[in-house]
């Protein structure tokens, strides 16, 4: 593309010489926006066909226009198109290179629109697919965890509070709990295109247009539900964009915790679960170590999500309906959060499938630290009819006396458990083992086995209708 010292061809007009080197540096937008090409062409073609339908140009020069853009298409796709900086952005790179295919026809292209409606159309239809790309990435992620609860629905672990062992639990259950949580997060990428699938192609500079345009035709042509319905909010809204970098910051929540997780059973000390070489680092002056950088990176990056969400709501606050520039600083955020949250998934996938997980380390470790003292209290209420207080009190000393002998609760005899409170029987030993915690807690929701295979064939057949659903849309 010719790279002339002369005024903007698109507003030279007004302008008698081209902009300071200073001034081209802060408004050009290519070195980013280009990544919307595919569709900012996509939209053009759009319109130009919905311009030949109205009359508005003719059929012929609809014809010589969608070519021109193919070949566009193609010439960026094979790496052979110029971008120029002085052409400031993807919408002007494009249009500049239309005019040298096609001649003048190529200027009858943006009747009855404005950049301020194409970009807004280019970014929410690039955001859409974005969004439909961690839908899917999501699902293989729930889907990692179904299996793995699966296999270890009745595998023993200690359950946490405050990271002290509090009452055993089942891996498989524990793994239900990030079912919950990726399912709320596959939810609300859900809820965020239905919300967003409006087209903006028609709202123009910020008025709307007086030519005879049909924005029905261009919203469906492009995979827009409907048209949007202000023409200033059309142009200034950003929200589709917030609405991805926070759930995208919430779902990074959600997997920073589950690396965190990761870290602390990969250490010897705990030794719940061990990453393969796949998904593990050496270090290079230790040779007994086995890192699990992979998961680390993941918590960390988790810092780029919320930075980027902090960011573009500090550009928005403050501006003015309609549009103002400070919008073009949009982008960089939304697609530095989408790969970071593409990849963030991908790797959380692939080691929640690949890591090994060591059994008879967690029984052991959830045999540790009375963690079955609750399931004496609850005897003590159930079958020596005790008031909860006062069976708290019984077994607070029970595990003191454990202590003292250096033993676990369900290692007392029934002679030493008999001196603390007279109504304790042989039968109390059917409850302290972790096994027989574990099966004891059927509540709803609750850790034991049946009530975690329960879980997973709801979310297996939740998860089916879902996506049917979705796919409707
Ligand atoms: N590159 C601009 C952006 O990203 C396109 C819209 C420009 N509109 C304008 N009125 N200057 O926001």
């Amino acid at each position: 593309m010719s790279d002339t010292k002369a005024s903007n061809q698109m507003w030279g007009g007004r302008f008698a010489s081209g902009p300071a080197a200073i001034m081209e540096a802060i408004n050009a937008s290519i070195g980013f926006d280009r990544k919307l090409y595919a569709q900012d062409i996509r939209g053009s073609i759009a319109h130009a066909g919905m311009l030949a339908q109205t009359g508005i140009i003719s059929t012929a020069d609809q014809e010589k226009i969608v070519h021109g853009l193919n070949t566009i298409l193609s010439e960026i796709e094979q790496g052979r198109f110029e971008f120029s900086t002085r052409l400031e952005d993807i919408h002007m790179n494009v249009e500049a290179r239309l005019a040298e295919l096609i001649g003048p026809a190529a200027g009858r292209l943006h009747t009855a629109r404005s950049r301020n409606d194409q970009v807004a159309t280019d970014f929410r239809l690039w955001v859409k697919e974005e969004l439909q790309r961690t839908e899917g990435a999501l699902v293989n992620l729930i889907e990692a965890f179904l299996d793995r609860a699966e296999e270890h629905a009745s595998t023993l672990m200690p359950g946490f509070t405050h990271l002290q062992t509090a009452q055993p639990v089942t891996f498989g259950h524990h793994c239900m709990a990030y079912v919950e949580m990726f399912s709320r997060d596959l939810s609300r990428v859900r809820d965020a295109i239905e919300r967003m699938d409006e087209s903006p192609l028609g709202a123009a500079a910020l008025a709307g247009t007086g030519f005879p345009i049909d924005r029905a035709m261009t919203a469906s042509a492009l995979g827009f539900r409907e048209p949007t319905r202000n023409s200033i909010d059309t142009v200034s809204d950003r929200d589709f964009a917030l609405e991805f970098l926070s759930l995208a910051s919430i779902c990074g929540t959600h997997l920073s915790r589950l690396a965190e997780e990761i870290v602390i059973w990969s250490t010897p000390q705990f030794g719940f679960a061990k990453l393969s070489d796949a998904f593990a680092t050496g270090s290079s002056i230790m040779p007994q170590k086995k890192n699990p950088d992979a998961a680390e990176l993941v918590r960390a990056k988790t810092g780029r999500l919320n930075g980027n969400l902090i960011g573009l709501l500090t550009v928005m606050k403050g501006l003015p309906l309609a549009y103002s520039k400070d919008m073009q600083e949009d982008k960089e955020a939304v697609f530095d959060a989408a790969e970071t949250l593409d990849l963030m998934i991908a790797a959380m996938t692939g080691m929640v499938r690949d890591m090994a997980i060591d059994k008879a380390a967690m029984k052991k470790a959830a045999a540790s630290g009375h963690s079955t003292a609750t399931d004496l209290a609850d005897w003590l209420v159930r079958e020596a009819g005790l008031p909860f207080r006062e069976a708290h009190h019984v077994t607070g000393r029970a595990v003191a006396l454990a202590d003292e002998r250096r033993t676990s609760l369900d290692r007392l005899s029934l002679d030493d458990l008999k001196a603390i409170n007279g109504a304790i029987t042989e039968q109390v030993f059917g409850v302290l083992s972790v096994a027989a915690s574990v099966k004891s807690r059927t509540s709803f929701g609750g850790t034991a086995p049946a009530e975690v295979r329960r879980q997973i064939r709801y979310w297996k057949k939740r998860l089916k209708r879902d996506a049917s659903r979705a796919k409707t849309r």
